[in-house]
């Protein structure tokens, strides 16, 4: 018979007073971030927020383009940003919230493949797990402790 490779992912799943103040902080300018999307196409407002090492935030939302192919995530953008200016600082922390324009509540959606791949690349180039923290369903938290847990068998330098 053949063997079965199982894996786990542990989420934890948190209250907002489960979470730590720098959580707190950094899920707020998330929340406040998506109020800055440029996402005239979708409406659809995500913000994101990096905890650097040494415990400055760093933040980003998504831009959209009329060339609909031409436009960003906002995961994706404050982490291009974030190591285009602090190349060397390492990521403690992503926060992600994600609404409606037309809706003031936030959703539990999870980051996409292409973001998570790009979560992986810095993960991976600083040596250590980087957290990522969203919004889960009925108004809690989820907190992945790893983007390997988002992405696991994921592609990395190493296979180049
Ligand atoms: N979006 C993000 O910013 N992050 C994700 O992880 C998923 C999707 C954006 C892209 C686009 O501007 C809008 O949400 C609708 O897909």
């Amino acid at each position: 018979m053949a063997s079965e490779l199982n894996i786990q992912i542990c989420i934890d799943v948190l209250s907002t007073d489960e979470l730590t103040q720098q959580e707190r902080d950094a899920m707020l300018l998330a929340q406040e971030t998506a109020k800055d999307a440029y996402a005239p196409y979708s409406n659809f407002l995500v913000g994101a927020a990096l905890v650097l090492e040494d415990n400055t935030m760093f933040k980003g939302s998504n831009q959209e383009n009329a060339a609909y192919p031409s436009g960003l995530c906002a995961e994706r953008t404050a982490l291009f940003a974030m190591s285009a200016h602090y190349p060397n600082k390492k990521i403690k922390l992503i926060a992600v919230a994600a609404r409606r324009r037309s809706e003031q509540h936030f959703l539990s959606a999870m980051p996409c493949g292409a973001c998570r791949q790009v979560m992986a690349e810095y993960e991976h180039k600083q040596g250590e797990p980087i957290p990522v923290l969203m919004h889960g369903p009925e108004g809690n938290f989820y907190r992945l402790r790893s983007v390997s847990d988002l992405l696991p068998f994921q592609f990395n330098k190493e296979h180049l």
